[in-house]
């Protein structure tokens, strides 16, 4: 007896959380029309992703998000987190996908899937202009910051264990990087190429090319096993063959 109540409560349970998943899908697909496309960003990464002065997202991987959501037919949701909390959003699958400048590395595929590479950009050290730092030997006992959870915090442990030692300081946001820069919190900031091109002619910075580093390019990251990788991926090379990504690049990253 009580084994079937059991049975006909769960079953119930299970009527019930259906209905309620049909009617938020309804609901979605009646109010806005399209279904959404959650994409997470950490908006901290001119020219790649930004809020301009009114708070509206902005750059090449906003443009590229837009793009391939028309594409697919979505509306397009963005959400700002930080770069350390993107991987973790993806494998709770609280968002369908990131695109955050974000180097597709072998170890973050084993977490993540991602699309075809669409850009590729070295990597920078920032320093001020009147900085005595110009290679990487000169880094010894300074401090060097980098964002938390990026390949520059991996690549800077590297080059701390085999070359010359520094303090590694590891931050939550890029902006905040420039800023500890600015005020001489921190020596030198170790980002992006094309991010590092735009800070250096914003705020009058100098800064060199990492020798040292062969990262792959950016990719776009997906829950493991998301059905949208192979949609993406189609789009990318209609994007390519189109002239639709050069276009994007002329517009977001002249300056490499
Ligand atoms: N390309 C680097 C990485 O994947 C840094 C990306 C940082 N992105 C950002 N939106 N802050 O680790």
């Amino acid at each position: 007896m009580k084994k079937w109540n059991l049975i006909g409560t769960l079953a119930l349970g299970a009527m019930l959380l259906a209905a309620c998943g049909d009617d938020a899908a309804n609901e979605k697909a009646s109010t806005e029309d399209k279904k959404v496309l959650e994409m997470a960003t950490s908006a901290d990464f001119p020219p790649f992703e930004s809020r301009n002065t009114a708070g509206e997202f902005e750059g090449f991987d906003i443009d590229l998000a837009n793009y391939i959501a028309d594409e697919l037919g979505y509306k397009l949701e963005i959400k700002d987190m930080k770069f350390d909390g993107l991987i973790g959003a993806l494998q709770n699958d609280r968002i369908d996908m990131v695109l955050s400048g974000m180097s597709a590395t072998d170890k973050r595929k084993e977490n993540v899937d991602f699309s075809t590479e669409y850009n590729h950009s070295g990597e920078m050290f920032i320093t001020l202009k009147d900085s005595d730092i110009q290679s990487i030997e000169d880094l010894e006992g300074k401090k060097l910051g980098v964002q938390l959870g990026t390949i520059q915090e991996d690549g800077a442990k590297k080059i701390k264990a085999e070359t010359v030692d520094f303090e590694i300081k590891a931050l939550d946001s890029a902006n905040i990087l420039i800023q500890e820069l600015l005020s001489d919190r921190i020596d030198a900031a170790y980002v992006d190429k094309a991010v590092a091109q735009g800070f250096i002619a914003e705020q009058d910075l100098a800064g060199f090319d990492d020798p040292t580093s062969s990262s792959p390019g950016m990719g776009i990251a997906f829950p493991k096993g998301s059905d949208l990788v192979e949609d993406v991926n189609a789009v990318l090379k209609k994007a390519e063959e189109s002239g639709k990504l050069q276009e994007l690049k002329d517009k977001w990253l002249s300056e490499e």
